[in-house]
């Protein structure tokens, strides 16, 4: 699988990649109501072994739980770009192995094992705790990028569900050219500050699951709350 993800991003080539969030911190089953929905709403799309995407895997208890718990037959990938805790998640999934797989984002291309059917960037496209000094702001240009890049690797009618991100989604230029509509959700649980792409403040709100689909924006979003 080494040497095949090595050819690959060769081949593709590995656009720069840039940390997000620093911290690590992570949990098994963190977001236990958000895996089931979107679990749901993935089997009743692709069937039952949708194509998973956990990005910013951290120690891979993430992957552990989707594998175990919601995405029973699925292939799940975590990627990272810190090599100790992709080396902890490779321990922490070992008895999944033959259908979790780990990936350094910043030596191999995002793309390298194909298109996907969920993407969970949960709690990493954020800075927190905030930290206002100008060289440790997390700015909305990488956020911006980080949408673009995961949107050209999901699926179309892919579910991309992103937790606690510091700006909003439909600020981007990838809501409008891949086209994401909402999915309504139970609680999200979202915590940290969210800004505008201008970096004012606005109150906190319960989003957190998209859907790619090919219809225009002017037919609105759906199961907005
Ligand atoms: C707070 S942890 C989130 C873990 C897990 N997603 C969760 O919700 O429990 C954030 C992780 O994202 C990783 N990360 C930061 N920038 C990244 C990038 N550009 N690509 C992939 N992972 C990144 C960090 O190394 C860190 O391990």
């Amino acid at each position: 699988m080494g040497l095949l993800l090595a050819c690959v991003s060769l081949l593709l080539g590995v656009a720069k990649v840039r940390v997000n969030q620093h911290d690590h911190d992570t949990l098994y089953d963190r977001y236990p109501a958000i895996y089931q929905q979107v679990s749901r709403l993935a089997l009743e799309t692709f069937g039952n072994a949708p194509k998973v995407m956990s990005f910013g895997s951290s120690t891979g208890l993430e992957a552990l739980t989707l594998a175990q718990k919601y995405f029973e037959k699925s292939v799940i990938v975590g990627v990272d770009v810190d090599e100790v805790t992709l080396s902890q998640a490779r321990s922490t999934c070992a008895n999944v192995s033959s259908r979790v797989f780990m990936f350094n984002g910043e030596k191999t291309a995002l793309g390298a094992l194909g298109l996907y059917d969920v993407i969970f960037a949960n709690s990493v496209s954020c800075r927190h705790p905030w930290d206002p000094r100008p060289e440790n702001v997390y700015q909305f240009s990488l956020f911006a990028q980080t949408i673009a890049t995961l949107s050209e690797v999901l699926r179309p009618n892919g579910i991309l569900c992103i937790i606690n991100p510091n700006y909003r989604i439909e600020d981007t230029a990838a809501w409008l050219t891949h086209h994401y509509v909402q999915e309504n959700v139970v609680d999200c649980g979202n915590f940290v500050r969210l800004f505008d792409r201008n970096g004012t403040t606005l109150p906190r709100r319960d989003l957190c699951v998209y859907r790619k689909t090919s219809r225009s924006h002017s037919h609105g979003t759906r199961g907005r709350r």
